[in-house]
């Protein structure tokens, strides 16, 4: 019996890995040009440390997490606990009093497997730590779109706040009343959370509890002053930089860390999986973790959704991977010559490629055309005795003679400056 990948892991073929390649190249361009570095992380880390930032009463925490629980480890369900903790570990921010940082890579959540949604999946995730002003959150959110826009993709921003210790509790203990008072219409899940996670309703995708929550009170009536300032500031430098974006009172996160600004990019084109990227502002979690009493904003971008979306919302093709030169040996000899050419071709960095199988001139043709290869070199026994090979420009199927006179050396040398242009050989051989 074949073994095949558990369910909820999948395998990134090589096509498929171009358009990956493709999305982290934009974002790590993007990400750079807003001053974030790069920070990578283990996958494994103490069980705590999740349990302490996402929330005991998650359902990350509850149901989701891979752990080794006679080890008390963890298999990272998200970025942001993982970077906070280095953060704190190393003492980065005595370096420099904000630090922008992103990191891009696998997550483990035990969900239930549908599309868009995997048990690993990708992360691409930026955080700002160390800033309060509600320009960084504008900035983070338009950073975000920027990402989306030059994908080719259509995606919405939603904004909301939570508030903050100061407010929170205060409509913690509304929308409880409120729930209370309605309860035989909620869910079982959500009469189960009201005292533990009662925000949870908010966002609850059951019927009845969708209909129940239109009239609950709004967070956004419950913001103390301050909160209610930064969110007016928000959404004041959002229409500075011309984001477009609207406000969703229902909007809540599935991490307990969230405090004021919380937002996620929506899609309708994903099924049951609306969000392509979500994140917040965790302004108390650095020091809940041990750390000094820093802010924190920052999002992830799920790569999955984005590469699916990508194929579905545009008509950008997957950049095809091609190689520069393909050398067809026929014959021992004539292999063995062609193996030393191969290598001194990507010594100078070209792409070459070469079959050792002795297979027929036609099917070694094949194979060029299948690696889309731009140029085609043959050499066989007689090109050898005769030091004359055919070069072959496999886009216009020009050909011309290509001389075996000089040492390989040479003979790559000159190879490369025909097919790479840029590299023209002088008269006094040297290279420019
Ligand atoms: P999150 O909303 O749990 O937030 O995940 C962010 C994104 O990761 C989602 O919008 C989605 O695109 C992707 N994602 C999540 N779960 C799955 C899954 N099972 N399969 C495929 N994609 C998935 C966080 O993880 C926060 N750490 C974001 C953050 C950063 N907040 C502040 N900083």
């Amino acid at each position: 019996m074949k073994i095949k990948a558990i369910n909820g892991f999948k395998d990134i073929l090589p096509e498929a890995a171009l358009r990956w390649q493709q999305i982290e190249q934009k974002a790590r361009d993007i990400f750079e040009r807003f001053g974030m570095c790069e920070i990578r992380m283990p996958i494994l880390e103490k069980t705590e440390l999740f349990s302490r930032s996402i929330g005991e009463a998650t359902d990350i925490v509850e149901k989701e997490m891979y752990s080794f629980s006679d080890k008390g480890i963890t298999m990272r369900p998200e970025a942001t606990a993982s970077l906070l903790r280095a953060f704190i570990e190393h003492g980065l921010h005595v370096q420099q009093p904000v630090q922008r940082l992103y990191t891009i890579g696998p997550m483990f959540r035990h969900e239930r497997p549908q599309k868009g949604r995997l048990r690993q999946f990708h992360q691409m995730d930026v955080e700002i730590i160390g800033a309060t002003e509600p320009q960084v959150d504008a900035e983070l959110m338009a950073m975000g779109q920027m990402l989306l826009n030059d994908l080719g993709l259509t995606v919405s921003l939603e904004i909301n706040s939570l508030g903050c210790p100061a407010c929170r509790p205060d409509f913690r203990v509304k929308l409880i009343t409120y729930l209370e008072a309605r309860k035989e219409s909620l869910c079982e899940d959500c009469r189960r959370r009201l005292a533990t996670n009662p925000l949870r309703a908010l966002d609850c995708k059951s019927r009845g509890c969708k209909a129940l929550v239109q009239d609950a009170p709004s967070i956004l009536d419950s913001l103390c002053n301050d909160c209610n300032t930064h969110f007016a500031g928000v959404e004041h430098s959002l229409n500075l930089l011309g984001v477009t974006y609207s406000k969703n009172r229902f909007m809540v996160r599935g991490l307990d860390y969230y405090t004021r600004t919380t937002f996620e990019f929506i899609t309708d084109d994903l099924g049951a999986q609306s969000a392509v990227g979500a994140g917040g502002r965790y302004d108390g979690l650095i020091e809940q973790l041990g750390g000094p009493p820093l802010p924190g904003i920052g999002f992830a971008m799920g790569m999955e959704r984005l590469a699916l979306l990508m194929d579905q919302q545009t008509d950008s093709t997957i950049p095809k991977s091609s190689t520069d030169i393909f050398i067809a040996a026929l014959g021992d000899e004539a292999t063995e010559y062609s193996s030393m050419l191969t290598h001194k071709l990507r010594t100078l960095e070209l792409k070459a490629a070469m079959d050792y199988s002795g297979r027929s001139l036609k099917a070694q043709m094949k194979q060029a055309g299948r690696i889309n290869s731009r140029f085609a070199l043959i050499i066989g026994e007689n090109e050898l005795v005769e030091k004359q090979a055919v070069l072959r420009n496999m886009q216009t199927q020009e050909q011309v003679t290509f001389s075996l006179n000089e040492i390989i050396d040479e003979q790559a040398e000159r190879l490369r400056s025909i097919i790479k242009p840029e590299f023209r050989i002088t008269e006094d051989n040297v290279i420019i």
